[in-house]
């Protein structure tokens, strides 16, 4: 039988989960379900990296990001999930990859750079957020995963990982981990209501646990082209937030208008997002109905979503269920690889019975 090959990916436990992430890194992560063995993970240590000090959210952002997943399905009987502090061999991995890691390699890490540079309101000199991408090749290592989903962001972290496990390899004379390849999930160019990048950083995002209700006031709240200050003024969808998403969750025009054939049927069909391009630029249409349009459109596509979080709410014991199954069969492999990895180290020693 062929084996598949193993896949494995984490988010942090630092927000709930917005539209941006459903269109790029849950989507990948559903459609890699069905060919890979694929084991996903919530990092709630990797978010005390910036959290240390507020650590009041992570125990529920874990919670939350776990229903979340489940919601869009990513499916506990195709895929392993689990989290990250249910596994302590995470810990103690990280321990031992941490000393054969040279810190010139983790100072020269540009995402390392950037957050310090982007954040400012929050110390990060922390030995633990210069150490992130350690606990990162710890997670990845441990089950000699040999593709990891991540964002464009993620390379520099994960081109670490591959030379902290060529060091630890070479330095040990065994191969005891692998070296993983990425797998580019697509960076969806989608804006918040603001008109930057979703992000929850921005304040700007739609998120898939926001009732349809916060959906509408959300879509109303949107920038807009900022050249059309009155009805009468053409608009320029083009540059508008509120376009970019008609462009994912408005319908796109039917075959039959774009060859310009009659349905000679009596339902009108829901405008399409070129007649709504063409309303905007010919000041048809106003902003404020335009944003109707969308946020019906919107909430059309979340509803099921949203419905499947509330009945998983609602028995949060089937929740912890979920996490805590995932979590030993995750632990049966951390404890193999850690097992390996001591033993190719030559430290590797059974603890006395009654300190287990
Ligand atoms: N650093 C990743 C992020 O911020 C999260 C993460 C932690 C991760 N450990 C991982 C991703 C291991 C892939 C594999 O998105
Ligand atoms: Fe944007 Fe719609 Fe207003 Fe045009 S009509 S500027 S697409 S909100």
């Amino acid at each position: 039988m062929e084996t598949k090959k193993r896949v494995l990916s984490g988010m942090q436990a630092s927000g709930r989960l917005h539209l941006g992430n459903l269109l790029g890194a849950l989507a990948k992560w559903k459609e890699l379900q069905d060919g890979y063995e694929c084991f996903y993970f919530i990092a709630d240590w990797h978010a005390l990296s910036t959290c240390y000090e507020d650590t009041h959210e992570i125990k529920g952002n874990t919670f939350e990001i776990a229903v979340d997943w489940l919601s869009v399905g990513i499916d506990p009987e195709k895929s392993t999930i689990f989290v990250q502090s249910f596994i302590p061999e995470h810990a103690v991995l990280h321990l031992l990859l941490s000393m054969i890691t040279p810190v010139p390699w983790l100072e020269r890490n540009p995402t390392y750079k950037e957050k310090q540079e982007e954040i400012k309101n929050r110390d990060l000199t922390t030995y633990g957020f210069l150490g992130y991408p350690v606990l990162q090749t710890a997670d990845i290592a441990l089950y000699k995963a040999n593709c990891v989903p991540v964002g464009i962001d993620q390379l520099p972290h994960l081109e670490l990982t591959r030379e902290i496990v060529r060091r630890f390899n070479y330095i040990y004379k065994k191969d005891v981990f692998v070296e993983p390849e990425e797998i580019l999930s697509e960076t969806p160019k989608l804006p918040g209501t603001d008109g930057r990048k979703m992000s929850k950083s921005y304040n700007n995002a739609i998120y898939l646990s926001d009732p349809p209700e916060e959906i509408e006031k959300k879509v109303r709240s949107m920038l807009t082209d900022p050249r059309r200050e009155r009805r009468a003024d053409p608009g320029n969808p083009e540059i508008c937030p509120v376009f970019a998403l008609h462009n994912v969750y408005s319908p796109s025009p039917s075959q039959e208008k774009l060859q310009g054939i009659s349905r000679g049927t009596t339902d009108s069909p829901a405008i399409d997002i070129s007649e709504i391009s063409d309303q905007c630029r010919t000041a048809k249409i106003g902003c404020v109905d335009c944003k109707i349009i969308l946020a019906k459109n919107l909430i059309k596509k979340m509803q099921p979503i949203y419905e499947k979080r509330c009945k998983l709410k609602s028995n949060p014991q089937r929740i912890y269920e979920i996490l805590s199954q995932g979590s030993k069969k995750a632990r049966k492999i951390a404890i193999a690889t850690l097992k390996e990895a001591t033993e190719a180290m030559g430290i590797h020693m059974e603890a006395p019975r009654s300190t287990r």
